[in-house]
């Protein structure tokens, strides 16, 4: 095999990995997705995806079947199996909170790197620090056969959540980072599959070809320029709600010129999950360290704009409630709060990082009895979270409650019925924490609404 249709191997089959490998066996080529997580493999090879990501499932079973994509847990056999191997590890956040932590993009490469017999493209996925890729070089200088010529690549990507098959297939764009020509066609090929769908679509997919660090960067400023976005109308609804404005309607005017777009302008209680939150900082830790942090001091800005959105959402239930807030923040204890949310974002069981979870618990500590209830997420949260008292179901949750507050925009709650859940409640008090929630219907139902 060579470059007219390479084997391609992803190293770490988490949510970026396993999505990556099922979507390219999908595309045609012969996929291998290795992780030292021997439950998380036996787990695909079975043909169950360990998480939840709509379409998923069906694809991954199709190619199972079809022989063209398995599973291992072994470094020799995915050596030898593929010409690029794309490394897809975690890359968490630093015990101390801010740098990204790559001992297991170090344990991948390594691993990897001394069973290799064959010249082969290592090619970097996940989210790091700029200047990952030459580290990554060295690494395999050290650990892989010399006379083998293995050479590194970088090509960041975007999926998200929910829409990650779509993100996969049908990229908006691929920007690779490459020191040689050869790497350059090794990643064309591993791509082509990805060109060909778009040609018989009729769409193009732009590809950007560029240098290791400009590879880099371009995934972090990708995630830092949409959280600014996100923590941009944030400060609009703060600005907002002391004007008695109407941030909904600020978001919808500004996003009609098309070089603002409409897009990723919702206000709320802020972005969460494993990759904004923890990308800003490592972005910033990274600039510090190599002398610009200058330039990022802003991005704290956007995580405090963000933060407050939290705290946000507990003054908004003492003011509900009637509770005063002393020095130590408002005591809602005697009070009961259903959170309808514990996803970072809907169509997702993650709850790294969620602003609901976070919520709970802030009201939790304030005294409230608080019910969690979310239609995907309950088995991550209770381990996440697992001081919080949790319902089987939305009513169940709601049910006695003087106050519901919706966390997460799922569509269960976007629908749900303000009369039905009225009849259950306590209390008549809604806060709609995603500004999802037709507030008309929900006033004339009797609930006293409050909404970000
Ligand atoms: C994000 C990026 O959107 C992807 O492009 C990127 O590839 C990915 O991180 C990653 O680095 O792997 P994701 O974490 O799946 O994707 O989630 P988003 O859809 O970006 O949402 C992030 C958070 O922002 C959620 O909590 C969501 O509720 C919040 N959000 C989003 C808002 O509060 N307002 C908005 O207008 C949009």
């Amino acid at each position: 095999s060579g470059a007219a249709r390479p084997r391609l191997a992803f190293l770490g089959t988490g949510y970026l990995g396993a999505t990556y490998a099922i979507c390219f066996a999908e595309l045609g080529y012969e996929v291998l997705g290795f992780d030292v997580d021997e439950a998380k493999i036996a787990k695909l090879a079975g043909g169950a995806v360990p998480f939840h990501e709509p379409g998923l499932d069906e694809l991954l079973r199709r190619n199972l079947a079809a022989g063209r994509l398995r599973f291992t847990t072994d470094y020799k056999e995915t050596a030898d199996f593929a010409d690029v191997h794309f490394i897809c590890v975690g890359t968490p956040q630093r015990a101390d909170g801010m740098g990204a932590d790559l001992v297991y993009v170090e344990a991948a490469v390594t691993g990897l790197a001394q069973h290799l017999t064959r010249k082969a493209l290592i090619v970097g996925k996940s989210t790091v620090p700029v200047g990952t890729a030459e580290w990554v070089e060295q690494l395999v200088g050290k650990h892989a056969p010399a006379d083998l010529g293995i050479e590194v690549a970088w090509s960041p990507e975007f999926l998200q959540e929910g829409f990650a098959v779509e993100d996969v297939l049908r990229p908006n764009r691929i920007v690779i980072g490459v020191k040689s020509e050869w790497a350059n066609a090794m990643l064309y090929a591993s791509h082509k599959g990805v060109f060909d769908l778009a040609a018989t679509e009729d769409r193009e997919v732009p590809l950007v070809v560029t240098d290791f660090a400009t590879a880099e960067l371009v995934k972090v400023a990708a995630n830092a320029f949409l959280a600014t976005k996100i923590s941009f109308i944030n400060a609009m609804a703060e600005v907002c709600e002391v004007a008695g404005g109407d941030v909904t309607q600020l978001a919808r005017s500004i996003g009609y010129d098309p070089r603002i777009g409409n897009r990723f302008l919702q206000a709320g209680v802020g972005f969460g999950g494993g990759c904004l939150p923890k990308d800003i900082r490592a972005f910033q830790a990274r600039a510090q360290e190599l002398g610009a942090g200058e330039a990022l001091r802003f991005l704290h800005e956007v995580d405090l704009i963000n933060l407050r959105r939290r705290t946000r959402v507990l003054q908004l239930a003492a003011e509900l409630l009637g509770r005063r807030s002393g020095p130590a923040g408002p005591d809602l204890s005697g009070t009961r709060v259903a959170v309808l949310g514990a996803t970072f974002k809907p169509n997702s069981d993650d709850v790294r990082d969620a602003p609901s979870l976070a919520v709970a618990a802030l009201l939790a500590k304030a005294g409230a009895d608080v019910r969690v209830y979310d239609p995907e997420g309950m088995e991550n949260a209770k381990v996440a979270q697992p001081d919080l008292a949790y319902e089987p179901s939305m009513n169940d949750a709601v049910r006695g409650a003087d106050l519901v507050c919706v966390l997460t925009e799922w569509a269960d709650f976007r629908n749900a019925d303000p009369v039905a859940l009225g009849e259950l409640a306590a209390g008549r008090r809604v806060i709609d924490g995603r500004n999802c929630l037709d507030s008309a219907l929900w006033t004339h139902a009797g609930w006293e609404y409050r909404g970000m």
